[in-house]
């Protein structure tokens, strides 16, 4: 019997996916826009400061714009319009596998985001078991107790670096939660592992010559493929509450996921939360610092809840909390601009722009737009509350999670932990920034604080 017409397009489109060479089209001429310095672009002004490049770029030559940065061309489509059109994709026009391939393949492979299609659909529909609410609510109390304890340990009354400290408090974390128990575990060399990998994922050199970055990464790689082999017949036996026993009774459309499917998505996973969660708390912490009536609020709210940990259903009780969590992903998105590439030819904006054309969509810049924001640089979490609700203006002008069939399948799950961070943060103390540093901010790869971010607890 034939295939359906719908199963038959899907296979034809990934082939055309599959066959799309790895590097993008550079037939971009009739564009507006400016490729910047021969062979480097304008990969310094992306580097040094991304965002003012963004700004520089729409002022001079529209909403459609090309470019090149990181020796790559590609085409900046600026607006919630233009969002709604690349992400909800009802023409399939983009693929999402090609476009992280070139950051993420040989480190990250088969991982969510590197798949399409009905492929892309059913493992979704998989790993979707590991996000559900009791699911999330056994993860709600595991974060609870290892926050409290991890920031009990930080000093007190001293400055310390507080990005190098919550970025190792978030990834022990991750490694057990994730992972699952595991008495016999020495996190450090997995930790390392981790971290290896992904500064791998920025090598330009993607080959495993002694001492490069890249070399680092694959080993990494294979240390946590190793060590997860080893657990699968234990979590397998006896699951517990940790992402890695979910995805061992995770199925999708053929059944059971394999072995290696589940090692590839865990390892995704860990990526997918890791940075853009330490990013968030980050520029959370030095928003607190820098405006400290917003500790005082927020510390009011949280003081009217029960005692004892903060669960799933405090959430309805906390709408200024919520109101910070959204302004600061507003103004500071960890994921500065989402990627694409073209598996058709396709039109946007009065342009025809043709098949393997590599797409982004500059959320940062879109989350400070005038039309949608009102004095859009300012930090201003009100504007989330009842009366104002600046957001309802388009369902795509706040993006910090993406949206359409790739949106982030961790969102709750960063909203609640960051959420629990505060909470126990600003229940026991005030956080001051060192005055003798004056914060600053690296935007690539993702937004993080350029110094560390020294700051001190003090006891309330
Ligand atoms: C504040 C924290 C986070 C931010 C800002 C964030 C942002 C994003 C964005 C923008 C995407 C879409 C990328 C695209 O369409 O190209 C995405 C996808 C994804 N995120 Fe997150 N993420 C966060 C935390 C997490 C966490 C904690 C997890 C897992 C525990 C996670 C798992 C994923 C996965 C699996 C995908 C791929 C979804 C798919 O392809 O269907 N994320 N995230």
């Amino acid at each position: 019997m034939n295939a359906p017409a719908g199963a038959r397009n899907n296979d034809l489109l990934q082939e055309t996916i599959r066959k799309l060479p790895a590097k993008p089209n550079r037939q971009l001429g009739h564009l507006p826009g400016d490729y910047g310095l021969p062979v480097f672009g304008h990969t310094w002004g992306l580097l040094t400061n991304g965002p003012k490049l963004t700004e520089s770029m729409v002022a001079r030559y529209g909403p459609v714009f090309r470019s090149s940065a990181l020796f790559q061309r590609s085409v900046a489509l600026v607006g919630p319009d233009a969002a709604r059109f690349v992400l909800l994709d009802q023409d399939q026009n983009f693929a999402a596998r090609p476009a992280w391939n070139t950051i993420l393949g040989g480190l990250f492979d088969n991982g969510l985001l590197l798949r399409d299609l009905d492929d892309h659909r059913s493992h979704r529909r998989a790993l979707q078991q590991a996000f559900k609410k009791p699911v999330l609510e056994s993860y709600c109390r595991t974060l609870n107790a290892f926050l409290a304890e991890g920031i009990g340990s930080w000093p007190v009354d001293s400055y310390f670096d507080f990005y190098p400290a919550v970025k190792k408090l978030l990834l022990d974390n991750a490694i057990e939660s994730f992972f699952g128990d595991d008495p016999t575990r020495d996190v450090a060399p997995l930790n390392r592992a981790f971290i290896d990998m992904l500064n791998a994922t920025l090598a330009i050199v993607r080959r495993p010559l002694p001492g490069t970055n890249w070399r680092k990464g694959v080993r990494g790689r294979r240390t946590l493929e190793a060590y997860l082999e080893s657990q699968l017949g234990a979590r397998k036996a006896k699951p517990g509450d940790d992402f890695f026993s979910t995805l061992c009774q995770a199925a999708d459309d053929e059944g059971a996921l394999n072995d290696r499917e589940i090692i590839d998505h865990l390892l995704f996973l860990l990526f997918a939360a890791h940075d853009t969660t330490s990013s968030t708390l980050s520029s959370m912490t030095r928003i607190l610092c820098e405006h400290p009536q917003w500790q005082e609020r927020l510390r009011e709210e949280f003081s009217a809840l029960p005692d004892g940990p903060l669960q799933l259903d405090h959430f309805a009780q906390l709408p200024q909390v919520d109101g910070f969590f959204r302004e600061t992903l507003r103004l500071h998105p960890p994921v500065p601009a989402i990627i694409r590439r073209a598996a058709k030819d396709f039109e946007w904006g009065g342009y025809a722009l043709p098949a393997n054309t590599a797409v982004f969509l500059p959320v940062r810049f879109n989350h400070r737009l005038p039309e949608f924001w009102s004095s859009p640089g300012t930090f201003d979490p009100e504007r989330w509350l009842p009366g104002r609700e600046e957001q309802k203006k388009h369902s795509f002008q706040w993006l910090p999670f993406g949206g359409g069939a790739h949106k982030c399948l961790g969102l709750h799950f960063a909203e609640m932990q960051t959420k629990i961070f505060l909470f126990h943060l600003l229940r026991s103390y005030r956080i001051t920034a060192d005055p003798g540093h004056k914060p600053r901010v690296r935007y690539v790869p993702l937004e993080i604080p350029g110094n560390g971010l020294p700051v001190a607890l003090s006891r309330v």
